[in-house]
């Protein structure tokens, strides 16, 4: 699958933890636009779409939830609950993101301005591009 997970160095001391997020050092691109979801009621699911070619890479900064990704071959779901981690996502990936906390803030990185014209929202035209 498209995705990767990114270790994410902290910067800790008896102060507390800091993370530096840097395009071309633990950013893998060019960072265009940042966007985050927080105070997503319970029960929310969000997403149901995949991009053409956005790269994108998303951090739970506070708080978790869950990923359901699926390239239409297979099929992998897992919370995201760690500061320190990042999940880089690339083109051609169905995204489901549920059962988020109520503290959770999900921070997005991307490598473009907003462009609905790279969504790809109906499930089946996903199937169908991603198995031709
Ligand atoms: P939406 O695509 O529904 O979010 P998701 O699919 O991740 O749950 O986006 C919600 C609204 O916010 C929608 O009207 C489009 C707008 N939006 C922007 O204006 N800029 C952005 O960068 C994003 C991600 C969304």
């Amino acid at each position: 699958m498209n995705i990767q997970f990114l270790q994410l160095q902290t910067h800790g001391d008896d102060r507390g933890s800091l993370i530096s997020l840097e395009e071309g050092k633990n950013i893998p691109f060019q960072v265009k636009r940042v966007y985050y979801m927080f105070d997503t009621g319970q029960g929310v699911k969000r997403g149901y779409h995949a991009h053409k070619s956005l790269k994108q890479v998303a951090v739970a900064v506070r708080g978790s939830c869950r990923f359901l990704l699926d390239d239409g071959k297979e099929k992998i779901d897992f919370r995201l609950d760690n500061p320190c981690q990042g999940l880089l996502i690339e083109s051609f990936v169905w995204r489901v993101m549920y059962d988020f906390s109520p503290d959770c803030v999900l921070m997005v990185l991307a490598d473009s301005l907003y462009d609905e014209a790279d969504y790809v929202r109906d499930y089946a035209t996903f199937q169908s591009m991603v198995n031709p």
